[in-house]
């Protein structure tokens, strides 16, 4: 449920970072160096402040040029190092940014591949779309960045203060008076315009998803005559981001003048004392130049710290989002010693998996997805291996729950699901579903063609095979319709398939890995009659040797099963073949004559209409 935390603490939490730091290990180096490199660029910039001390005071005030060829060179040495260190560093942050991005990118998708069905019924696909983009490039961005900033502002603020008090104690004490009003000035400021900016951001993804709901939506919103609503909505939220813009700009220009001010009256107060020390000769003009110029530059690094810190703070929730994340427990996870023995999703030890045949017992299963509400209530159910289940009954009974527990999608709260005879638990989670082919209710389609697409189920499987495997379950006719065939781009943004032939794709895929168990949830009459001809031509081949669970919605297709079970309640109604059923006159008979007469009555309309 990460969704629902409050993300709202903006405290800094070491403890979120440490997770976060952890990445960083691999990088050491590179960190070493880019640290190094940013401090040598605060001593350089202070050498300059100190060279132009020496160049006032040993040439202009003594009127001579001697040696200043090798002065111009040591200051253009200087000039080049500087160059130098910022190429360094600069491609030093680029590079542990790019790296560390990448790192934990992969680290937050692997550990999505993980995770249980439940945690996705709790998180939204956009919710993870964010963390795994934004938040995750805006930490790295900080913590490769900062780390210049942070270097050279330590440097340049320590250095400067030592050498201001060994060059001038009295200068020295008027300049640091400055530091701490420039401080609050930095923090107060810096935090009020990351607040702006963070609001701009977040009404910035408001605006996006609005424009996508927009377009996504189109389609309802004009059944619905929601236009207008929907402009109005949009132009709410587009003023909203005009003043959130514009606050952001009003600080940001009250804060740069405010800043400048109070440097000034600190460099005004240094020439009044200064000057007049110089003209009582207790000081060169070399050295009041330099404490004039180190001044400003000592505020930009207490600038920098201040900018660090609001920074750091701003990130802590994107960081905490992260970080829970990556820390994440999926509610399904394999007990040690069936990873010892059998392997986890990378690193599956296929050679100690028996073979699985096929029976499937539950045994007193309770389940419930939220507290209170139990969907299956003491469970059981018993199936040969090979048996040819069908699962009927009204909408919401259960029965993609009953299976998605087979599939241990889901894990009961009480009570065991047995697959020849062992706990799932028992078995890995990849081995299991290695031994399970599953159509489900909402197929998905990956990126691909749909050639791809069916070959994910065994990837190994040659051209023909694939070609056999949807001429099988009934989709070729279709797929060699479409303009480019097997090769038609099947994911998001692909063709134009209804979700009937996806079932169908999906269908080919999952029989191609040729399971031991097969659960077909179809989709409400998606699959249109012919199709469903088809697949009930194919399935009496389909299904032979495999324990099967068919959820369907048209009851003439599971005539044929072995064993009917109308599930109402979480519970078994009454269960038996087509026939024995029939002759019960119960709950079966009832809902296949009304979907018989339903059918009558579409098929009469039909004819009257022609
Ligand atoms: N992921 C879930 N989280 C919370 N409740 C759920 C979840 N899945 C199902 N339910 C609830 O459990 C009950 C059984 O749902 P289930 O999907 O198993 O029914 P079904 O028989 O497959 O219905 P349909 O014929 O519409 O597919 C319903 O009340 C449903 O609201
Ligand atoms: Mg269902």
């Amino acid at each position: 449920m990460l969704e629902e935390k409050n993300y709202q603490n903006r405290r800094i939490n070491p403890q979120t970072w440490k997770r976060l730091l952890g990445y960083a290990r691999p990088y050491r180096k590179k960190y070493a160096i880019l640290l190094t490199g940013s401090m040598a660029a605060g001593i350089i910039d202070l050498i300059m402040s100190f060279m132009s001390m020496w160049a006032i005071d040993g040439f202009m005030y003594r009127k001579t040029t001697e040696n200043i060829g090798l002065f111009a060179a040591a200051a253009f040495g200087l000039q080049i190092l500087t160059a130098s260190l910022t190429l360094l560093f600069v491609r030093s942050a680029g590079q542990i940014e790019a790296h560390m991005t990448t790192d934990i990118r992969r680290a937050a998708y692997l550990k999505l591949q993980t995770m249980s069905f439940s945690f996705f019924d709790n998180t939204s696909v956009g919710y993870l779309l964010s963390r795994l983009t934004n938040d995750i490039s805006r930490i790295m961005e900080m913590v490769s960045w900062v780390c210049i900033d942070l270097g050279w502002s330590l440097m340049a603020v320590v250095a400067s203060l030592i050498a201001m008090f060994a060059v001038n104690f009295k200068l020295a004490l008027i300049t640091v008076t400055a530091v701490p009003l420039i401080a609050l000035l930095s923090v107060y400021f810096q935090k009020k315009i990351l607040k702006y900016q963070r609001e701009t951001r977040r009404i910035n993804s408001m605006i996006t998803s609005s424009v996508n709901e927009g377009i996504m939506g189109a389609k309802t919103s004009k059944t619905l005559v929601r236009e207008e609503l929907n402009c109005l909505d949009f132009t709410e939220i587009t003023e909203k981001m005009y003043s959130a813009s514009m606050r952001s700009a009003v600080i940001s220009a009250v804060y740069m003048p405010l800043a400048s001010i109070v440097i000034s009256a600190v460099t005004g107060l240094l020439i009044i004392k200064g000057g007049r020390d110089v003209l009582g000769g207790l000081l060169t003009v070399g050295q009041l130049n330099f404490f004039i110029n180190i001044g400003n530059m000592m505020f930009e690094p207490i600038r920098n710290f201040a900018g660090i810190f609001a920074e750091f703070q701003s990130c802590q929730a994107a960081a905490e989002r992260v970080s829970d994340l990556l820390g994440a427990v999926s509610d399904i996870e394999d007990r040690p010693e069936v990873v010892e023995k059998y392997g986890d999703f990378f690193n599956p030890k296929k050679e100690n998996w028996e073979p699985i045949k096929g029976e499937v017992e539950f045994e007193n299963v309770t389940l419930r997805y939220k507290e209170g509400e139990d969907v299956l209530k003491n469970f059981s159910l018993k199936v040969r291996a090979g048996e040819n289940i069908a699962l009927v009954g009204e909408t919401g009974g259960g029965k993609s729950t009953i299976v998605n527990t087979v599939c241990r999608f889901y894990e009961p709260q009480e009570g065991r699901v047995l697959i020849d005879g062992k706990d799932v638990r028992d078995r890995s989670q990849l081995w299991l579903q290695s031994a399970l082919g599953y159509v489900l209710q909402t197929p998905h389609l990956f990126s691909g063609s749909i050639r791809e697409n069916i070959r994910y189920g065994r990837l190994e499987a040659t051209d023909e095979e694939v070609v056999e495997a949807a001429k099988l379950v009934g989709a070729h006719e279709f797929i060699t319709k479409l303009e480019k065939g097997y090769d038609t781009e099947a994911g998001e943004g692909g063709s134009n398939m209804s979700t009937g032939q996806k079932q169908l794709i999906s269908f080919a895929r999952a029989i191609l890995a040729d399971p031991k168990i097969f659960v077909l949830d179809e989709a409400t009459s998606s699959i249109d009659t012919e199709a469903e001809l088809k697949i009930q031509a194919a399935s009496e081949k389909l299904l032979r040797n495999r324990t099967s669970f068919i959820i369907a919605h048209r009851l003439s297709t599971i005539r044929n099963a072995d064993r009917i079970l109308v599930i109402d309640g979480g519970e078994i109604a009454e269960q038996g073949s087509h026939r024995e059923l029939m002759a019960r006159k119960g709950r079966y008979y009832e809902l296949y004559m009304n979907q018989f007469r339903n059918e009558r009555v579409r098929e009469s309309v039909k004819i009257l209409g022609q």
